[in-house]
């Protein structure tokens, strides 16, 4: 059962149209993440489903009750949607300490100082702010002044929790920390998140599903998994990972990677569905094999090591191939000749 819901939702400024008919449907106590390059639609929705921004054409609405709806002129103002926020650029008050800058929505919304009290301990407990409760955030490290942000949405104890970007003033290493942080809070506090950001290795590990989007169009909405090994389009697989795309001709049955048909075959069968002759083979860097026998011919251009893993500049011809092997797999030198074999292609149309 679909929890949050945008139908064909649209919305223009001036001739730049930020979201195209765009349709959501996510499930509650899901993570649902929003990836695409800068520029690309994902802030002007998150805003949308907040109230910050009307539609030009769609409408949202949360379990049974609608929040926006472009014909029906229907608004529900932002302040009546309870969700909780962690925007782009992430504001604290700096002249409230921790404890108030917390509290200070729930004293917005009137509640008792009672309920203030144990709602703002609870939220500054949970992300591990107790000990600066009432330190003032220009004696706080970005990491700290986030979680203030986080905890404020918490305080809230929204259904849905917004989160725009919310670790992206963080080194990588508190990144990957706050990362599982999240993931702790929204067990314990069952909310639906729906997370944006550009940072595709942070929507791998926090989605349940990803919406890639660009230029304001949804270009496939699935799973982490399916997002990576099953990319709909180019787009997708070369926005998601390191990328090889190679042209690719097909000749007696036979697919050969262009203009260098004497190195050999990449495929002695056609891939399913093949009408053209020309196509594009796409793969990542680590699942082509580097073998002394028995693939594509080709030449060691470029040797690096990065850490665990060798990267390789190969040329077949001349075409180059990047490539990614472990530190303990058989090495090759510059100006070795070996062999390439391409175990899990994708096939694209054309070239
Ligand atoms: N208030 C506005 N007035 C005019 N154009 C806007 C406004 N807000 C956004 N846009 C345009 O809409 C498009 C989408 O912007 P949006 O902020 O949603 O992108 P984004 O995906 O969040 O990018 P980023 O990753 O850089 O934050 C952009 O072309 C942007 O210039
Ligand atoms: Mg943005």
């Amino acid at each position: 059962m679909s929890y949050v819901k945008l139908q064909n939702i649209t919305k223009r400024f001036g001739s730049v149209v930020a979201v195209n008919d765009l349709s959501i449907e996510i499930e509650k106590g899901e993570c649902f993440s929003m990836l695409g390059p800068s520029g690309c639609g994902k802030t002007t929705t998150l805003r949308m489903l907040a109230g910050f921004e009307d539609l030009d054409e769609g409408e949202i609405s949360v379990g049974e009750q609608l929040f926006s709806s472009s014909h029906k002129g229907y608004y529900l103002p932002p302040e009546k949607r309870n969700f909780g926020m962690v925007f782009q650029a992430f504001a604290v008050w700096p002249h409230l300490n921790v404890f108030n800058n917390v509290a200070f929505p729930l004293q917005i919304r009137g509640l008792s100082r009672a309920e203030i009290g144990e709602r703002t301990k609870s939220a500054i407990l949970h992300t591990g702010l107790a000990r600066y409760e009432n330190a003032y955030p220009n004696e706080l490290s970005s990491g700290q002044k986030q979680r203030i942000a986080l905890a404020r949405a918490i305080a809230i104890n929204p259904a849905v929790m917004l989160l725009d970007e919310p670790l992206s003033n963080l080194d990588p290493k508190l990144r990957e920390e706050m990362r599982f942080e999240i993931k702790d809070l929204q067990r314990k506090f069952g909310f639906t998140i729906v997370f944006v950001t550009h940072d595709q290795s942070e929507a791998m590990a926090l989605s349940d599903r990803i919406l890639v989007m660009r230029d304001g169009v949804a270009q496939q909405i699935d799973t982490p998994l399916n997002i990576y090994t099953k990319p709909a389009n180019r787009f997708i697989f070369s926005f998601i990972g390191l990328s090889n795309f190679l042209p690719v001709v097909v000749k007696k049955g036979s697919v050969y990677i262009e203009g260098v048909e004497d190195s050999g075959p990449v495929s002695k069968t056609l891939p399913d569905g093949v009408s053209s002759d020309r196509l594009t083979l796409a793969c990542r860097p680590s699942e082509v094999d580097l073998v002394k026998s028995g693939g594509v011919k080709a030449i060691v251009k470029r040797k690096v090591y990065l850490g665990e893993i060798i990267d390789y500049r190969i040329m077949v011809g001349g075409t180059e191939v990047r490539v990614q092997k472990g530190r303990r797999s058989t090495h090759f030198a510059e100006g070795d000749t070996c062999c390439l074999k391409f175990s899990r292609p994708i096939w694209y149309p054309g070239d």
